[in-house]
């Protein structure tokens, strides 16, 4: 499984992979490894970010104050950017290294490549190579959090590589292994090797039942899953942007890439109202950041199923367009 994982990694330089039981311990060991081998403290997260619910990826998280309340004191040393546009790409400069921590004390800058929980947010092009430019810069670690994006999602193994840019250590887990209990973090050799035997572990991590499941799934990601993201995202992307033209005062955005779908309704209450008059329905969606809806179904979906999706998402934009 490792090599595997090792075998498809979105870098060119050999690459060290650890496995756990799912996305938020791939997130601590990620960021564990990344204060590890720089021998710096403070990280970087996004306003918008969700990293998991263990206190480090808790701390790392921004998209709902929900998810702090209450927890504190969090993990100190954890700043939060703004997300997705190339112009905020100076909060960096004039904010952070100018006011906040010089950047030599920076150990990493932790993205998910599109927000999920955030709200299905698709960075401008432009920005994930700026990212990686400030990373190279200051010899920061570029962690890729595809816990949500990654296995296949966008049409690509991992979302990042929609941009041809290659982090330097990516956290997975969920569709990795269809749903059974599996995360792991894959990292550059050179950052591995900085620690040894004993500074990181678990009991359960890389459970053969787990393994055999996700080396199942890589197989049929690249056997035409990944394909098929690709071929049913546009589907329905095109399905929804006609939903749109038709109800343009209650629909205000359709965003994606493959089968990571937002549609943004502008109000949490509509948002609200859609996924609950889809679920009546027997459609299951389900809203992210305020106001979208997220559509996120099984890579193994037919024409047929999301045509069938997009009748029912159809009407139940309809009725709450109705009731407005
Ligand atoms: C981007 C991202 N990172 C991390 C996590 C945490 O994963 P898990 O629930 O497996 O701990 C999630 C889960 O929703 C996620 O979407």
């Amino acid at each position: 499984m490792c090599a595997e994982l090792a075998r498809i990694a979105p870098m060119k330089e050999k690459c060290r992979v650890f496995l756990g039981n799912s996305g938020t311990e791939a997130v601590e060991g990620a960021i564990k490894l990344a204060r590890h081998a720089t021998g710096r403290q403070n990280i970087v997260a996004f306003l918008g970010a969700f990293h998991g619910r263990t206190m480090g990826s808790t701390s790392l998280t921004a998209s709902k104050a929900k998810y702090h309340a209450g927890f504190g004191p969090l993990l100190p040393g954890v700043y939060h950017a703004p997300f997705g546009k190339v112009e905020d790409l100076k909060w960096f400069d004039e904010v952070l290294f100018e006011r906040l921590c010089p950047p030599e004390e920076v150990a990493a800058i932790i993205l998910e490549p599109i927000q999920g929980e955030g709200g299905y947010i698709v960075p401008e092009d432009g920005f994930l190579q700026g990212i990686r430019a400030i990373c190279d810069k200051y010899g920061i670690v570029m962690i890729a959090d595809e816990v949500q994006a990654g296995a296949g999602r966008t049409g690509k193994m991992w979302s990042i590589q929609n941009w041809d840019v290659e982090p330097d250590i990516v956290a997975t887990a969920k569709g990795i292994a269809s749903g059974m209990p599996l995360g792991a973090f894959i990292a550059r050799d050179s950052l591995m090797a900085k620690w040894s035997a004993g500074h990181h572990g678990t009991t359960y991590g890389g459970n053969p039942l787990a393994c055999v499941a996700a080396l199942e799934t890589i197989k049929l990601l690249e056997g035409g899953l990944m394909g098929n993201a690709k071929a049913r995202g546009d589907q329905l992307l095109a399905g929804l942007r006609k939903i749109q033209a038709v109800h343009p005062e209650l629909v205000k955005d359709v965003r994606g890439i493959g089968l990571m779908i937002g549609v943004d309704f502008g109000t949490h209450e509509a948002a609200e109202a859609v996924e609950w008059a889809a679920f009546q329905r027997g459609l299951c969606t389900l809203t992210a950041g305020k106001s979208v809806v997220r559509i996120s179904p099984p890579l193994v979906l037919t024409e047929a199923e999301a045509a069938t999706g997009l009748r029912i998402f159809g009407e139940a934009v309809a009725e709450v367009a109705a009731k407005a």
